[in-house]
């Protein structure tokens, strides 16, 4: 990696804190793709990594810290130095949960039920302005702790507008932007007001570089920037023209680490639910998905195929469990609790309808239990990948690093993991629940060794680009 100095800038940081009832801070280490990602490089280089205090404890935690600098407080941030800002709890909310989640989320992900949302009204404005002042607090703090010509690496659909913020405070600074998600085609991204949709692309464009996962999100991108800023769009070379600056655009597929992977997954703790899992399913085969409790992840349909395989297919029963781990997330959103709701209702209704006094043909867990997934990873027939839309997703990349035999991957074409996997999984269109049934099925079915010779390769192509190199890229783009 460059030895030049590195500014990272995301919403969710590496360390998290939470409160006990007699009012210690405690404090976490690690988080989703993204976190994880990122935290293998930070020990690498002259990092300063700056995000948000997330929740109350975080906020305590960042007042505490001279300059929300909290490897200064002693606190283990995995090497580098980590800043967390204390932006005002409403304006965070509004920032996060309203317009990163609510919004840009929705519209990325193409989830909104258009009859009735999107609503952009004047509270929506509140709201915007609550999305202006958070990235503006980033610019501001990237701007005061960048040293002269540093590089900036700034993630995700949260922080679409520091980077132009940043450059009108620091024009020798150099930029990329990261995008985690999917980006949406130009007639769904015209659902956001047209200042608001255009605001978001030229903030974007104030990097000189501009990441996304797949082609076809880049793409997307491009298209954007040419249908509602009319700007000078290159597709061959990547490039967008945009009042006087040129920003270029590369596809950088983040993968994963196979060797830290297999490490962490050999530990005493995933041994030890490994085997409680075995106890409790016996020598059934497994179909196993994991998920954050996520709208875009599609779960109930997920569910829904298993049950019309258990219906289509009646000898599966009693010789299948699906485990389905999904770890809580984002509910402070109604409608991620009602999904969640539904996904369990769901669960119930399976088991209701298929269970017997020996067989338990769904287990559903909603909690977070990181080697438990580890273990599921290892022990997994077939995995069941089926988003409505994800920008990359990284299970259908740890599965098959992970399967002890091999496993079989359902994969729907709508992740951006089907560009780098789709020949070597069974592929599905995620919303077709009978589709996904049958492949199901043809997966359960597949022989040992065409799986074990597929998961290989899936496992190959998983580990092509491991997060710091993934990262060392764009950083190399800046040069
Ligand atoms: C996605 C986003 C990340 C985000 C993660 C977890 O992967 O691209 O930026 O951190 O979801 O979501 P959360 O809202 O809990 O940070």
């Amino acid at each position: 990696m460059s030895d030049s100095q590195v500014l990272i800038a995301s919403n969710r940081g590496p360390l998290s804190f939470s409160l006990s009832d007699d009012g210690e801070l405690t404090m976490r280490r690690g988080g989703g793709g993204l976190v994880s990602g990122l935290s293998s490089v930070t020990a690498e280089a002259d990092v300063i990594w700056v995000c948000a205090a997330l929740s109350d404890a975080d906020r305590m935690a960042a007042r505490d810290a001279p300059d929300g600098r909290l490897d200064l407080m002693g606190h283990e941030t995995g090497g580098g130095a980590v800043r967390m800002l204390d932006i005002p709890a409403a304006t965070f909310h509004r920032a996060y949960n309203a317009v990163a989640n609510s919004t840009l989320w929705f519209v990325h992900h193409l989830l909104y039920d258009t009859p009735n949302s999107p609503h952009f009204d004047a509270r929506a404005r509140r709201d915007w302005q609550s999305y202006e002042a958070y990235n503006a607090a980033f610019a501001d703090a990237l701007a005061s702790d960048a040293a002269p010509g540093a590089k900036v690496a700034v993630q995700d659909y949260h922080l679409s507008l520091t980077p132009h913020l940043l450059r009108e405070r620091r024009p020798d600074l150099k930029i990329v932007h990261f995008s985690h998600t999917p980006w949406a085609p130009p007639e769904y991204y015209r659902l956001l007001p047209d200042d608001i949709g255009a605001q978001v692309l030229q903030g974007i464009l104030g990097a000189d570089h501009a990441g996304f996962l797949a082609e076809r999100w880049a793409d997307a991108f491009l298209d954007c920037c040419e249908s509602v800023l009319d700007a000078k769009v290159d597709r061959l070379g990547r490039t967008v023209s945009y009042r006087g600056r040129i920003t270029t655009v590369g596809v950088y597929g983040l993968g994963v680490d196979g060797a830290e992977l297999r490490a962490r997954a050999a530990e005493p703790d995933v041994a030890a639910r490994a085997q409680a899992l075995r106890a409790q399913v016996g020598d059934r085969q497994l179909i196993v998905r994991i998920d954050r409790t996520e709208l875009s992840k599609n779960i109930v349909r997920g569910l829904a195929a298993y049950w019309e395989m258990l219906i289509n297919h009646p000898e599966w029963r009693g010789r299948v469990v699906h485990l389905a781990f999904a770890y809580p997330s984002r509910h402070d959103l109604p409608e991620y609790r009602e999904y969640t709701a539904s996904v369990q209702r769901m669960a119930d209704e399976i088991n209701d309808e298929f269970g017997t006094d020996t067989w338990e043909p769904l287990i559903l867990q909603v909690n977070d239990d990181y080697p438990r997934s580890l273990a599921a990873y290892g022990m997994a027939d077939v995995l069941l990948v089926n988003p409505i839309r994800d920008g990359m997703n990284l299970v259908a990349k740890e599965g098959p690093v992970l399967s002890a035999r091999g496993c079989a991957l359902v994969l729907s074409r709508e992740a951006g993991a089907a560009a780098e996997l789709a020949e070597d999984a069974l592929m599905v269109n995620p919303y077709d629940v009978s589709q996904t049934a049958e492949a199901l099925h043809q997966a359960l079915l597949m022989p040992r060794d065409e799986r074990a010779e597929r998961s290989a390769r899936l496992s190959a192509a998983a580990t092509a680009l491991p997060p710091q190199r993934w990262f060392a890229d764009q950083l190399a783009a800046l040069d």
